[in-house]
């Protein structure tokens, strides 16, 4: 056994069996509703993973639901990135997590292997990492560094009495493909290399994987059952600490045509639609993995979801993988030894983020590819780019201009304005990805719109400035009062 899996297995040893959750948002839904209604249902959750929110709001959820086991799904660590401080402030995001992983007593961390911004540009919802070695190596030292800062913050707050020196462990989660991955590894190859350099823990998230399926083209070659072993086989299920499901839809601003016979739908990740049966069908393919060793809990992610269908879906959910969650998992980990033989490899530990300029190259690349200012120059996943220009075309100018706070509605006044002065509200997606620009503040895409949108307005009609910024005071002031105001 190397070190790191040593390490590895002394981490997840912590970790208490979590069972069957739901992996949730603070805001939408209205928590302590969708918990009213599971009790009314007569439906036992494990425990409920906790999307980033305000601190304020965490110590709410805290005292209203004690006794519940409370995880951490963190936002704006982006370990995939060469220049992760350069984007966003790490460290200080790193303490900011520290301290809400300690409001909710969690056990683990759990982030996407993507990021929101990449190469001086900010996104709305999440690129996955080029999935290669060198972007690998970078992405292991990275959470390497996230993993000693968390413990040295563990450390320091417990004082001298009785910690052992080990922080809430880093789960790293396989990304959604929105359309189109970028690399020459496989995304199974692309884990086991992080997961070999560094004593991570992996999230596997069930409809990120069926993407995976679809948007590589691998549902020309064979048959979903087929891929999802092969993939099993690769992947470091040993490391897989929790299981996500959540549903998947046709996007809302992608025009829809008819799919030829055998054509997979275009589905992505969407946690607020139903779950498809297939889904249910790979997670129970998924459980049945005599690999999967030190899995501590299953979530649905159901942020965004109305509260009756969560319900319906967890008790179902309960019904068909209770028993098997809830299983003990002691004759699980008896095979561990077995598998781990077999697995055994040597350790290369990642201690540093290498100076990597062709992987810096590569992110500027990849930027200018889903924004349409180059249409080439990076490994393609599975050799399938077919449904890009579905990103770049529809999926890219609704994140813009509609998603996470719909522009017209944000600035009425203002783009009442631009309007009669014939300006057309594409010319605001142009003026986002123009330039790459440096950013000293922690991601938040919402209070990012607001100022880009300010800064656009001032160029494009000066005049208009006035009201843009007055409706932008409005909008952070409101901002603000909602994300400390739960359920308090
Ligand atoms: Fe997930």
């Amino acid at each position: 056994m190397t070190p790191i899996e040593r390490e590895f297995l002394d981490r997840v040893a912590r970790i208490p069996h979590h069972g069957l959750g739901l992996s949730v948002d603070v805001y939408q839904p209205d928590l302590f509703e969708l918990v009213g209604a599971l009790n009314r249902r007569g439906l036992d959750y494990g425990y409920l993973e906790i999307f980033k929110a305000a601190p304020s709001a965490l110590e709410v959820l805290r005292r209203r639901l004690p006794g519940v086991l409370l995880s951490y799904h963190a936002e704006g660590l982006w370990v995939t990135q060469p220049d992760p401080e350069t984007l966003s402030p790490f460290h200080a995001g790193l303490d900011e997590a520290a301290e809400q992983l300690g409001i909710l007593d969690s056990h683990w961390l759990n982030h996407e292997c993507a990021a929101k911004q990449m190469a001086g540009h900010a996104f709305g919802t999440y690129l996955p990492a080029l999935f290669t070695a060198a972007s690998a190596d970078v992405t292991a030292a990275n959470i390497a560094q996230a993993q000693q800062r968390l413990d040295r913050a563990f450390r320091a707050r417990a004082g001298r009495n009785g910690h052992d020196g080990m922080g809430p462990l880093f789960l790293l989660e396989t990304p959604p493909l929105t359309y189109v991955g970028f690399g020459d590894l496989t995304m199974a190859e692309f884990f086991r290399l992080v997961t070999d350099r560094t004593p991570c823990g992996v999230v596997l998230d069930i409809g990120h994987l069926w993407t995976v399926y679809r948007y590589t083209g691998e549902w020309r070659r064979r048959p979903l059952a087929a891929f999802l072993a092969g993939f099993l086989e690769a992947f470091p299920l040993e490391r897989v600490v929790e299981i996500h499901m959540a549903g998947l839809a046709l996007h809302q601003a992608v025009p829809s045509r008819a799919r030829p016979d055998g054509e997979p739908p275009l589905w992505i990740d969407a946690h607020g639609a139903p779950i498809p049966d297939v889904l249910s069908d790979m997670l129970a393919q998924v459980l049945e993995h005599r690999g999967l060793v030190n899995l501590k809990g299953v979530a649905l992610e159901v942020d965004t979801k109305p509260i009756p269908t969560i319900v319906e879906e967890f008790a179902q959910a309960c019904e068909r993988f209770g028993n098997r969650v809830a299983r003990d998992w002691r004759e699980r980990r008896e095979r561990r030894d077995s598998i781990r033989a077999s697995r055994a490899r040597p350790a290369r530990r990642a201690c540093s983020t290498p100076a990597d300029g062709r992987l810096v190259e590569q992110y500027d690349r990849y930027a200018q590819i889903v924004t349409g200012r180059a249409a080439s120059g990076l490994p393609v996943l599975g050799g399938d780019a077919s449904a890009l220009p579905l990103y770049v075309e529809h999926y890219l100018p609704h994140e813009i201009l509609e998603w996470g706070g719909a522009v017209h509605e944000m600035f009425p006044e203002t783009c009442r304005d631009l309007d009669r002065a014939g300006i057309a509200l594409d010319a605001f997606v142009r003026f986002w990805f123009r330039e790459p620009r440096a950013n000293d503040q922690a991601y938040d895409f919402f209070l990012l719109k607001i100022t880009r949108f300010v800064e656009f307005v001032r160029e494009v009609l000066p005049a208009a400035s006035g009201t843009a910024v007055r409706e932008a005071q409005a909008l952070r002031e409101g901002y603000q009062a909602a994300c400390e105001q739960v359920g308090a």
